[in-house]
């Protein structure tokens, strides 16, 4: 007889299933180490040199789910924060990544939603204050404390206070992103992933899916609306998956006229080359919506776009060039009352809807998968850089090359 049957024998039965359970769930819980590993950048100058390092995470606070990562997606946004196109890093070395999927090690004491072992995604952003009114209408993702996924800096109290958060040598702590062993979020920006949907395809749904689900779902896109998804990239193709899932009558905006067949596989009803120099001369009053989602705004010719909106269209920005937005005459806006607005990723309401959606119409994006290592991360950012990715990179193989999930 071996010596845990014995151990056993000494408590009553109901105890036993206690302990069980226990000794279950110590066996599925890994240790979280007090700092994490990634590939990080140190500077903008060698933006696709990446080097393995130690990173230091936030201290752990009661809504806070430590998860250790599986495959993390690569955004247009990682590319435009390591070149230093929106600006200079606020904190060296950074990593990167905001689109993660993983499984939940460790949870803080208020945290309800989760358990340990659960597969959960973390998008672009990690923390908001909870308490305002944005914050309390579905609208966290416009919190003024709202705390990117990298590259911000952290307060204390859950981001409440105005103390800066301070690591153990009193240095300030930045977030830092999945291109890494393990990542920290509220619970509120952890989210679960249906069974149906594999990992490295989820990843990207966290930044590129949200981003462009939320415009489309608040604009009330559906059936006997007509949608211009501008600028196919991780984003744009995500922009037709869900148009076309909602009903709408989809066009794809494309400045590469060699993404023609691919894009109506996604499920463009029809695919505009806005090389021509005449593209838009049919499509006068055309679309209800256009979501643009290039990073090239700067360069385009604005008032040929808005004067293919139908009166009272909307233009909307979810690209963030480097550079400012062209400048337009107000009298742009005569012809059809057009609308120029934009949107920042999107709320955990949205995030969710947007997964059962994808789980029930069984919605799968085109990704490219590349193991995660030093040169794996530049070839990735690289490819980004230069618009040669169809449609999304997922760095996957985190677990085997951190060696966690032992
Ligand atoms: N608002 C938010 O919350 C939010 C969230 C995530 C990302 N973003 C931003 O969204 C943008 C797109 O991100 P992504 O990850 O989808 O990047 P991406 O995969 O690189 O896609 C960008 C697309 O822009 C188009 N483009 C590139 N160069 C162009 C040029 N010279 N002229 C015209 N179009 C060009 C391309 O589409 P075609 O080849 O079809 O023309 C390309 O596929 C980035 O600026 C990113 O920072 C914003
Ligand atoms: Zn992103
Ligand atoms: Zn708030």
């Amino acid at each position: 007889m071996n010596t845990s049957i014995n151990i056993f024998h000494h408590f009553p039965s109901f105890s036993r299933l206690k302990i069980l359970i226990i000794f279950k769930s110590i066996l599925k819980m890994s240790a979280v180490p007090d700092q994490y590993e990634g590939f990080t950048v140190s500077s903008t100058k060698e933006w696709s040199n990446f080097s393995r390092t130690k990173i230091t995470p936030k201290n752990f606070e009661d809504h806070d789910v430590d998860i250790e990562n599986e495959c993390c997606g690569v955004c247009g946004s990682d590319v435009h924060t390591i070149t230093g196109g929106w600006g200079e890093l606020g904190t060296t070395p950074l990593c990167v990544g905001h689109e993660i999927i993983g499984k939940v090690i460790r949870v803080g004491k208020a945290v309800k939603e989760f358990q340990v072992g659960d597969r959960v995604g973390v998008g672009a952003q990690v923390q908001s204050c909870m308490q305002c009114k944005n914050c309390k209408s579905n609208n966290e993702n416009y919190c003024p404390k709202m705390v990117d996924t990298y590259n911000a800096p952290y307060n204390e109290d859950e981001g409440r206070s105005d103390k800066l958060m301070k690591d153990s040598k009193g240095n300030q702590i930045f977030s830092q992103g999945g291109y890494s062993s393990h990542t920290r979020a509220h619970q509120q920006f952890v989210f679960a992933i249906p069974k149906n949907i594999p990992s490295h395809e989820a990843a990207p749904m966290m930044c590129a899916g949200l981003t462009t689900y939320s415009p489309l779902r608040r604009a009330n896109v559906g059936p006997g609306k007509t949608v211009g998804i501008l600028g196919i990239g991780g984003l744009g193709h995500f922009g037709i998956l869900w148009a076309k899932a909602m009903g709408a009558e989809v066009y794809a905006l494309s400045h590469t006229p060699s993404k023609k067949s691919e894009a109506k596989e996604l499920g463009a009803d029809k695919f505009i080359c806005t090389e021509n120099e005449n593209w838009a001369d049919d499509l006068a009053f055309t679309f209800d919506f256009i979501l643009n989602a290039a990073d090239m705004t700067h360069k385009f010719d604005l008032t040929k776009y808005l004067g293919t909106l139908k009166v009272q269209g909307e233009f909307h920005n979810v690209g963030l060039p480097d550079e400012p937005l062209p400048g337009i005459m107000a009298q742009t806006f005569a012809p059809n009352g057009c609308k120029l607005t934009g949107s920042h990723i999107g709320s955990k309401k949205e995030m969710l809807e947007m997964l059962d959606l994808a789980s029930r119409k069984n919605i799968h994006p085109m990704i490219e998968t590349i193991k995660i290592s030093e040169k794996g991360c530049k070839e990735a950012v690289e490819r980004v850089k230069v618009n040669d990715v169809r449609y999304r990179l997922t760095l996957v193989g985190h677990r085997e090359v951190f060696g966690t999930g032992k």
